[in-house]
Order: C-alpha cells, then sequence, then structure tokens
C-alpha cells in the first residue's frame, strides 16, 4: 500500500477510488454517489468529544476496511478528519499511526487460496488530502515500513507447520533481513550442541526437525554502546510433545513462533528505519513433537546455565527453551532483556485477549512498557513476579520444575520458572544479571472480532518492540 499526497481532493480521478468522510455527530456509515460518479463512504463518529486514542486506531483501520469492502482501490482521506485537539498528538505521531493502522487493515493471508477472478481487494494507495507538513510525512513514512513488518510477521506466523520448521524459520529470517544492516547467524545441531543447550536439545528430541538457534545483530549506533536484547520463542509447531494437546487445543499451534517473528520483523524495521541503536535478537527454534525419541516427562535436562530442569510437562516447552536463549543473552552484555512468546494459555485466562501479559521486577520498566503498548497499540497488562511464587516450581529430582505445583497462576509460574535463569545465584544476593521484562503474548496471538484485522495472527508486539528499541 502507498501513501501519497493531495493538495485537494478533486485531483483524485480514478473510478475504483472512493473519498471516506469522517461525520461527526453521525451515528452509521453510508455510501453516497456524488453527481460526478464518485463514492462518499461516510463514517459516522458520532461525538468527536468522546474519540480516545484507542478508538482512533480502530477508526483508522475501519476505514480501510470498508472501502475494501466496497472494492476500492485507492481511498482519499482529509487529515485533518482524523486531528483531534484534545489527543495532543503531535503530526508525526498522527501519521505513524494512521500508517501503521491502515497497513494492518490492509492484510489478509491469502496464499493458500485462489485468487477471485477480480484479485483480492486490496488498497493500493491511500491519498491524504490537505496541507501536510514535513513532520507529518516523517510519520507516515516510519508508520507505513512499521505496518509492513508487523504485516510481514503476521504472514510469518500464520505459515502452517508442514511448511515452516526450525529450518525454514532461520532461512526467512535470513531472507528478510537480506539488503539491511542486520546480520543473521544460524546455529545448528551440532553448535547447539557445542554450546550446551540441554533445554533446546531436549524439547527438540521428537521432532525429525533439527532446532536451529537464529541470531540477527543490528548495529546501528556505535560497538561500545550495550545492545537490547530480544528474545522470542520460536516452537515452529506445538504438539505438547508426549503431554500430547487435546485436539482442540492443538489447533493453531504453528503460531506458537509468534514471539521470534515479531522479534526478527522488529529488529529488521529498526534497520529499515535507520534507529541508530544496537539491538540483537535471539530465536531458539524448535519444533515440539511427540515420537519414540522424545524427551519424556520426568527427564531432567541440564541448561546451559548449568541449572537442571525437571520436566514435568512436555508441553511447557517454550520456557524450556528460552531459558537457554537467556542464557546466551549474556554474551551480549544487554543493557535490557526482553522476551516475547506465546508461553501460556493461562496468561489468556487472565487478562483475555486485548492485552499481553508484561511481567518484570522493575516498577519502572513496568511503567514504561505500558506507556509504549497505549502509544504503539500493542497494548500489555502487568502481573506480579513475586519470589513466594518460586515455592510451586521447586524440582524433586532437579533445579526448577517446568511446571506448578498447582493448576493455579499458570502464567505467573511461567515468568517466575524464567526469572530463575536471569537471578545471579542466591549465594549474590538477588540481583539480576541484566534489566528484563517478559512479554506472554498468547493472549495476543490471534486477533479478535471487532478488531478490524483479518483473522490469523496479529503480529503483536512488533510495533512495540519498535517504539522500544526508538525510545530506550
Ligand atoms: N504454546 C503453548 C501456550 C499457548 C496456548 C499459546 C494457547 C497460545 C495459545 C505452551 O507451550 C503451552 O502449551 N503451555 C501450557 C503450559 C502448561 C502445560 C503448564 C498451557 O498453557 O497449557
Ligand atoms: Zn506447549
Ligand atoms: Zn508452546
Amino acid at each position: 500500500m502507498e501513501i501519497t499526497f493531495a493538495e485537494k481532493e478533486s485531483s483524485v480521478k480514478d473510478t475504483r477510488a472512493v473519498l471516506a468522510a469522517l461525520i461527526p455527530g453521525k451515528k452509521e456509515t453510508e455510501v453516497v454517489r456524488l453527481a460526478s460518479g464518485r463514492r462518499v463512504i461516510e463514517i459516522g463518529i458520532e461525538d468527536p468529544k468522546n474519540m480516545t486514542r484507542r478508538k482512533l486506531v480502530l477508526l483508522a483501520r475501519k476505514v480501510i476496511h470498508l472501502a475494501r469492502s466496497h472494492k476500492a482501490a485507492r481511498v482519499a482521506v482529509n487529515l485533518s478528519d482524523f486531528a483531534f485537539a484534545h489527543l495532543h498528538m503531535s503530526e508525526e505521531d498522527l501519521g505513524w499511526l494512521l500508517a501503521t493502522s491502515w497497513e494492518m487493515a490492509n492484510f489478509e493471508f491469502v496464499k493458500y487460496k485462489t485468487a477471485p477472478e477480480e484479485g483480492w481487494p486490496f488498497i493500493d494507495e491511500v491519498v491524504i488530502v490537505g496541507k501536510i507538513s514535513a513532520e507529518a510525512k516523517k510519520g507516515f513514512a516510519a508508520g507505513g515500513v512499521v505496518g509492513e513488518e508487523v504485516n510481514k510477521c503476521r504472514a510469518l506466523a500464520n505459515t502452517p507447520g508442514g511448511e515452516m520448521t526450525p529450518q525454514i524459520l532461520g532461512e526467512e529470517a535470513r531472507k528478510v533481513a537480506r539488503g539491511t544492516k542486520v546480520k543473521v547467524t544460524i546455529l545448528g545441531k551440532k553448535e547447539i550442541e557445542k554450546l550446551k543447550m540441554g533445554g533446546v536439545l531436549g524439547v527438540s528430541k521428537g521432532s525429525a526437525e533439527e532446532p536451529r538457534f537464529i541470531i540477527l545483530e543490528y548495529w546501528g549506533s556505535t560497538k561500545k554502546e550495550k545492545p537490547i536484547v530480544l528474545v522470542g520463542k520460536g516452537v515452529t509447531f506445538d504438539t505438547g510433545g508426549l503431554n500430547l494437546k487435546p485436539s482442540q487445543h492443538i489447533y493453531e499451534m504453528h503460531m506458537d513462533m509468534s514471539g521470534g517473528a515479531a522479534v526478527i520483523h522488529a529488529i529488521v524495521a529498526a534497520a529499515r528505519l535507520g534507529i541508530k541503536k544496537n539491538v540483537v535478537g535471539l530465536v531458539p527454534a524448535v519444533e515440539n513433537m511427540p515420537s519414540g525419541s522424545s524427551y519424556h516427562p520426568g527427564d531432567v535436562l541440564v541448561s546451559m546455565s548449568g541449572k537442571t530442569i525437571e520436566v514435568l510437562d512436555t508441553d511447557a516447552e517454550g520456557r524450556i527453551i528460552l531459558a537457554d536463549a537467556l542464557t546466551y543473552a549474556k554474551k551480549y552484555n544487554p543493557k535490557l532483556v526482553v522476551d516475547v512468546a506465546t508461553l501460556t494459555g493461562a496468561a489468556m485466562v487472565a487478562v483475555g485477549q486485548r492485552a499481553s501479559a508484561i511481567f518484570t521486577s522493575d516498577e519502572k520498566l513496568e511503567q514504561l512498557f505500558r506507556e509504549l503498548g497505549e502509544e504503539s497499540g500493542d497494548y500489555v497488562w502487568p502481573l506480579p513476579l513475586w519470589e513466594e511464587f518460586e515455592e510451586e516450581i521447586k524440582g524433586t529430582f532437579g533445579d526448577v520444575a517446568n511446571v506448578g505445583k498447582t493448576r493455579y497462576g499458570g502464567a505467573i509460574t511461567a515468568a517466575v520458572f524464567l526469572h530463575q535463569f536471569i537471578k545471579k545465584d542466591s549465594a549474590a544476593g538477588s540481583g539480576q544479571l541484566f534489566p528484563w521484562v517478559h512479554i506472554d503474548i498468547a493472549p495476543r496471538m490471534t486477533a479478535v472480532e471487532g478488531e478490524h484485522l483479518a483473522k490469523g495472527a496479529a503480529g503483536a508486539p512488533v510495533r512495540l518492540l519498535v517504539k522500544l528499541i526508538e525510545k530506550f
């Protein structure tokens, strides 16, 4: 989708173009045909005083959604329609919000569907009418890039498990980084063995597909500056392993690499935008399968950190591979580590499907992430990371158990498990190796009804990560 600028609406002449007009005081939406033959989609926005930033995201998407349903190829909009003084948004910010939202609404995963004769109803161009400042244009350009990367992340996550193995995920990372300043290194099984990543190796044992450890490095600043390390769960298919998932829960588990996909595309976005920061992405990639060679419930794995993991449930595999990735992150002496994972169904039970759950022991980081969530549209909500929960994941025959002792607080016990691999050893006190935030994106793995997003992967939290890289 292209975003272009025009002084006057009349310069948009195409018959497949529509004008989308936001009408205050009106409730419904209707399509009006002008004498000139031009179609105008009038979108009622009721009382403009009630507009919020969150509603604006949905409204922007609705514009594209409606234009697509009316088979338009171009949409003209007046920028002033979207400017609500009481929201105190800079023009750059408004441009960013509109561009990301429009791009996201213009995506659908059609790769495996036969195209209708008239072609897929996508918008080729949004023409923004009015006086547009350089500042606004800057926002539109950056937002367009971020929106594109969000959509590429969604396409990657939507790709069926049969066509998205750890090896292919690595190749995809290489492909999308081509032409950017992102350097991609892919470790194979032998190298993973050499690093003693017992977690990654253990989980991947049951699969005919070998594991990969994907490393993306973007040095946008001087090498002296400590990087932000982003860790993304890359389970290309999660059957649950020998603790096989019931059929209704196995559905959609090809998207269990959504965290990895988000990390890959956030870093590519940062590089495309030329953000002057250092960022490293780590994606442990495995397939979790039941077979004669699978890891067993009861197995004790020796993680890269040396800590042993007692596997009580082979379906709690994400935290096991992330443990090794978090240990590997230490090599970079990071200023911040953020891991992103479709980690627990319990997070969805806790917060619903409209926000990801975040965990950190640093109140300032928690506040920052909540703000970045509101700003980017990738909403997050905090859950506790209290030491009291450590009792629940004490191992009987290993140092840590990979599931809690009760059915309760599953998202929290998962986070507390990860925390064990970030904490300095107890003898040295309760400090951390580095500042850390864990984002459980299981709640946002797929889009929900009413968001004006296509069915399937939602692309969270690419927007938030890009904002983080920019601002941290
Ligand atoms: N990938 C799943 C979590 C998940 C569930 C993500 C639904 C997205 C949607 C994860 O590996 C898993 O299976 N977690 C278990 C943990 C349990 C065994 C302690 C879960 O949530 O049930
Ligand atoms: Zn699982
Ligand atoms: Zn999983």
